[in-house]
């Protein structure tokens, strides 16, 4: 027998190309915007260079070279000037994550009748930027936080959201019910037709801080009542089959990079669209490291975000999305 050469099929650029399994596209990327009220300008978030809570105006020009550059999805997140103990602003049809959502509609629509595909606009649907204690739900007397109160307030967000005309809701408070209740609040109301984005294998995890920063986030002590434990394997694929059974439209993964064993087991058992969030700690330990001239910027971004995809994310929520889709035109598809 001859030997066996694997090294033929890497001889060259175009070779390495041609047998590619898996390969990134603008449409499979999701860009993360944060929206901030009462700002006449862009603020900066440190912990995330390149990144920014925008105003309304810079949102929608988000959105728009969002649409241009052929992304897949934009999700958003709202930080607003005020907040209380039940985040009543997450649902108030003048919050400033809702006006959000409809301009980031109107982008998308204008888009589409300008012979575009839009955008899926995506919002998130917790409470944790709307509340004066930071948890993602409400609290009960003893300050724990309640699973089924809370799940009142999401079906009040979830259809405040659509009504403000997102085409998906994505629930990533990990409350027990949460995507059923959803469900049903939104045919209630006449939303048959808006997606749930189901947060479902969500790990409590020290790579949320500079989100953190992100949505001048009030909480004090950790999420790990709700949140998983990163040591959990089997609860992650429990708790993604409980979303799927209660109607999840797409489940997700999150953070990705550290959990690409639970991303390929949810993609495994899973009949609907499987998604990863490349989160802000994520994003940030590559920029601090390619700003110190550590590691080669672009090729580990595009490392980090192909590795989630070949674990099993058919959609990869990360910051880089833009950048990314921009890498892609120049070269074609890696
Ligand atoms: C909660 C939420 C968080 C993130 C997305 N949605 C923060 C948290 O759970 O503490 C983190 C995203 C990121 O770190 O990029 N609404």
């Amino acid at each position: 027998m001859t030997t066996p050469r694997p090294r033929r099929l890497r001889t060259t650029p175009a070779m390495r190309r041609l047998v590619a399994e898996t390969r990134l596209h603008p449409a499979d990327l999701v860009l993360p915007l944060f929206v901030r009220e009462g700002i006449t300008e862009p603020v900066p978030i440190s912990s995330m260079p390149g990144q920014v809570q925008h105003t309304e105006a810079t949102l929608a020009e988000a959105v728009r070279a969002a649409c241009a550059a052929g992304l897949g999805g934009v999700m958003l997140f709202g930080v607003p000037a005020r907040r209380d103990a039940t985040g009543t602003a997450g649902d108030d049809p003048e919050g400033v994550l809702n006006r959000g959502v409809r301009i980031a509609r109107q982008v998308s629509d204008e888009s589409v009748a300008a012979g575009g595909a839009g955008v899926v606009v995506m919002a998130d649907t917790c409470l944790d930027e709307f509340t004066d204690h930071g948890h993602c739900g409400v609290l009960d007397d003893r300050g724990r936080v309640d699973n089924d109160a809370t799940l009142t307030r999401y079906a009040a967000l979830a259809v405040a959201q659509a009504m403000a005309g997102a085409d998906v809701v994505a629930p990533s408070g990990m409350m027990d019910g949460q995507v059923a209740v959803i469900r049903e609040a939104l045919d209630a109301a006449g939303f048959a037709d808006v997606t749930i984005l189901a947060y479902s294998a969500k790990y409590a995890s020290a790579y949320y801080g500079p989100f953190r920063e992100a949505v001048d986030s009030a909480l004090q002590g950790d999420r790990r009542t709700y949140q998983m434990d990163a040591s959990n394997y089997r609860e992650g694929m429990r708790e993604a089959d409980l979303d799927l059974d209660e109607g999840a439209d797409m489940v997700m993964v999150k953070p990705a990079g550290s959990y690409l064993d639970v991303l390929a087991g949810v993609a495994e058992r899973s009949d609907v669209p499987v998604a990863a969030y490349q989160v802000s700690g994520e994003y940030a330990m590559i920029e601090a490291a390619a700003a110190n001239g550590w590691i080669d910027r672009r090729a580990a971004v595009l490392e980090s975000v192909l590795g989630i995809r070949r674990a099993g994310a058919d959609v990869v929520l990360t910051y880089w999305a833009l950048e990314i889709a921009g890498w892609l035109d120049e070269k074609g598809t890696k």
